[in-house]
């Protein structure tokens, strides 16, 4: 019997190792990982230039506490800032507790408590970021969620008027919701809601816990719709796998996060500092990111000419390298095929396949995803519709 609560439907494939796109599993099968660890290893399992970053770190100090000054947290913070537009971080250790870190930020700021939310968002499991969740299914059994939160269909401007009163604290969001399907906010959409939340006075917070640190094709995904975040939220890909949790936020925030107000033991850990410093040196590069827009060019007309045609794929969508493949039928049964086919993706909600490769795959590798996709689907959606 596993020691471990069953809180994960576990997959068949153990790893024993992983090296960029690639993972091997105890079985001695590898496979081609679309999963990135969910978002996280953006520069592929085991990068080296991060490794020897950290194993330099290791062999300096792991730990001290945040009484310390500590250079890796400033230089992490220097290159986040940079690259948001931001002035000052907040380092957690996942990306629930940046959401927290947010959401306390926003209420003492404001003074006030009532938090906007949407519906299929997804924003962490900690009480408060359940609550800011726009997803039933995450709070069954749990009691009562914190009153504060509100819900609004994503892109409906309407809706968002309606409740967007002058008692609300923050809207919250992400520009590309991840886990509830790969919904695409529209820049029209979004700008707006940056508008109204400076009439109400309330503070723009953009969740860029799965879109950041490159994913979309520049570093954080707000930066496409044309708009300026009040406070943004970032964990996964900031470390290469390492946990780390951060909020980026705007110098007039400064004064509500003093001495004492908020803090975390591990947060800002040097480990994680070092391996997050060498991730953003990498990502955040002009032609780097060129590549991953080139990338997702490549894979979208690839996906489009190869499942375009079948009528039980309803869309392909998405941002840079964050892409959904939504089919008109629950799409489990199709993953685990694809993993015997030696190919691991993503589910988003019910019936989207969600690929979220490294940012360094290869072309090959695409062309090889592809082709497994195409043979899969195809066969899959032949032979059970
Ligand atoms: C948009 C978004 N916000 C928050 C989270 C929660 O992050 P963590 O699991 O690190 O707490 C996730 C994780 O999937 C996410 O995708």
């Amino acid at each position: 019997m596993s020691h471990l609560f069953p809180t994960y439907a576990k997959w068949e494939v153990e790893p024993e190792s992983a090296k960029g796109s690639y993972l091997t599993g105890i079985d001695g099968k590898t496979y081609l990982d679309f999963t990135s660890g969910i978002g996280v290893c953006n520069l592929g399992h085991c990068h080296e230039e991060v490794k020897a970053a950290i194993e330099d770190q290791l062999s300096k100090f792991w730990h001290v506490s945040n009484l310390f000054p500590v250079g890796v947290q400033e230089k992490a913070a220097d290159l986040l800032a940079a690259a948001s537009g931001m002035d000052l971080v907040f380092f957690a250790n996942s990306g629930a507790e940046a959401n927290e870190a947010a959401i306390k930020l926003a209420r003492k700021a404001t003074g006030k408590t009532k938090i906007i939310t949407f519906l299929s968002s997804f924003h962490g499991r900690t009480f408060a970021t359940m609550s800011a969740t726009g997803q039933d299914k995450i709070k069954h059994g749990y009691g009562p969620m914190l009153e504060t939160f509100e819900y609004v269909p994503f892109n409906d401007i309407e809706a968002l008027e309606n409740q967007l009163t002058d008692d609300v604290a923050a809207v919250m969001l992400e520009v590309i919701q991840g886990e509830g399907g790969i919904h695409v906010g529209t820049k029209e959409f979004l700008q707006k809601v940056e508008a109204l939340c400076k009439e109400k006075g309330a503070l723009l917070i953009v969740d860029e816990i799965q879109t950041g640190i490159g994913r979309t094709g520049t570093p954080f995904a707000f930066q496409q719709f044309g708009i300026n975040p009040d406070i943004i939220s970032s964990a996964k890909g900031l470390a290469n796998g390492m946990p780390v949790g951060a909020i980026a936020a705007k110098e007039a925030l400064k004064e509500y996060f003093g001495p004492g107000s908020h803090g975390t033991t591990f947060g800002g850990n040097p480990l994680a500092m070092a391996a997050a410093i060498k991730t953003m040196e990498i990502i955040f590069n002009e032609s780097f990111l060129q590549e991953v827009n080139e990338k997702s060019e490549y894979i979208m007309s690839a996906l489009d000419g190869k499942l375009g045609q079948n009528m039980h794929v309803k869309d392909i969508r998405g941002k840079g390298l964050m892409i959904g493949i939504e089919m008109d039928q629950p799409v489990g049964d199709i993953l685990s095929e694809l993993r015997k086919d030696g190919l691991i993706v993503l589910p988003a909600g019910n019936n989207v396949i969600r690929l979220l490769p490294s940012l360094t795959c290869i072309k090959e590798d695409i062309d090889k995803a592809v082709e497994i996709l195409e043979k899969r689907i195809n066969f899959f959606t032949k032979v059970t519709v």
